[in-house]
């Protein structure tokens, strides 16, 4: 693809963490926050990336933070939302970046489970309005699911995917704007069984994350569920649902035990305590263990 203006809004994890994917790619890169520490800082974190992967410094160059969302704008060809998850803040945006805009350019928005529909519904032009969800850290996992609302026009949704794969990421086409696309979908339906199976007392937190770790996640990076299923018959698959199903927790919102986690304060590592208590050693050491991983897969 010929080299494309692309701006980011929002430079938290996600944004500048994009950022840098389109620059690496060759694109000319404004980001825009409407927080001066996390604008300020975009540059220097991306650079530390680059540096940590052993990717092209040089890259940064590409990128412009922009204190105004106008100037972010209004000469891209692209534009993807990383702002928080907040459903009226993304419809606000969204609306005021039509405004600055060509006609003729792309709006995603990488929110990880709200409807694209919901989000684009007040803008005037609904056909070049998409959904883009990437996976943390953006420049190591190579997914990025390409939502497209019964509006979005399949010009929108061709060029999308063919900037995500040109920039080496791994885009998929999403058909129906369902909450939680397809990878959170997937995602949620195991972690509600694994917060059941510790609810119910079956087992305890960690004996899940050992399960999960120590078995199927071992195969799940090069076997899908449908491709497994296949391998071992659809006849036993279809025995083993018969069996295991009406078992498995099928509630229809959160579990009681997880809303009582966060009634507590229970709040995860940033309280020390969630499903389990964490040191900030123990803490680092699993942050430090998902990267090494990543990076290494990422080779
Ligand atoms: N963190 C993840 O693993 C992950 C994965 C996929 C998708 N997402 C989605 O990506 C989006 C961003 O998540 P994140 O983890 O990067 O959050 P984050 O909190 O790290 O970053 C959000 C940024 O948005 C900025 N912001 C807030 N209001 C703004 C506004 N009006 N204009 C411009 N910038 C504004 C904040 O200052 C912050 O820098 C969310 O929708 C999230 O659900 C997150």
């Amino acid at each position: 693809m010929a080299k494309a203006r692309i701006a980011v809004i929002g430079a938290g994890l996600m944004g500048h963490g994009i950022a840098q994917v389109f620059a690496l790619a060759g694109h000319d890169v404004t980001i825009y926050d409407s927080v001066a520490a996390s604008l300020d800082s975009a540059k220097a974190r991306i650079l530390a990336n680059l540096r940590d992967l052993g990717d092209d410094q040089s890259a940064v160059g590409r990128v412009r933070p922009c204190g105004e969302l106008n100037e972010a704008v209004r000469d891209a060809d692209y534009v993807v939302e990383a702002v928080l998850e907040d459903l009226p803040l993304k419809q606000r945006l969204f609306v005021e970046i039509e405004h600055h805009v060509r006609p003729d350019t792309i709006l995603a928005s990488n929110t990880s489970v709200i409807p694209i529909t919901s989000i684009m519904e007040g803008l005037r032009d609904r056909s070049r309005a998409l959904g883009t969800h990437w996976w943390n850290p953006p420049y190591l996992v190579p997914l990025v699911e390409v939502i497209g609302t019964r509006w979005t026009s399949q010009q929108a949704i061709d060029w999308t995917i063919t900037l995500h794969s040109d920039a080496g990421k791994s885009p998929v086409h999403v058909k129906k704007d369902v909450p939680g696309f397809v990878g959170n979908r997937l995602q949620h339906a195991l972690w509600r069984e694994a917060i059941a199976l510790v609810e119910h007392g079956i087992c305890d937190a960690e004996t899940v994350d050992t399960v999960i770790k120590a078995s199927f996640g071992r195969r799940l990076a090069v076997l899908g569920p449908l491709e497994n299923a296949d391998l071992v018959g659809t006849d036993l698959t279809l025995a083993i649902h018969q069996t295991v199903l009406p078992d498995i927790e099928g509630r229809g919102g959160p579990s009681p035990y997880l809303e009582q986690l966060v009634a507590d304060g229970k709040l995860g590592m940033k309280a020390g305590e969630g499903f389990r208590q964490w040191t900030p050693a123990q803490q680092q050491e699993l942050r430090t263990r998902v990267l090494t991983h990543l990076k290494k897969a990422r080779s």
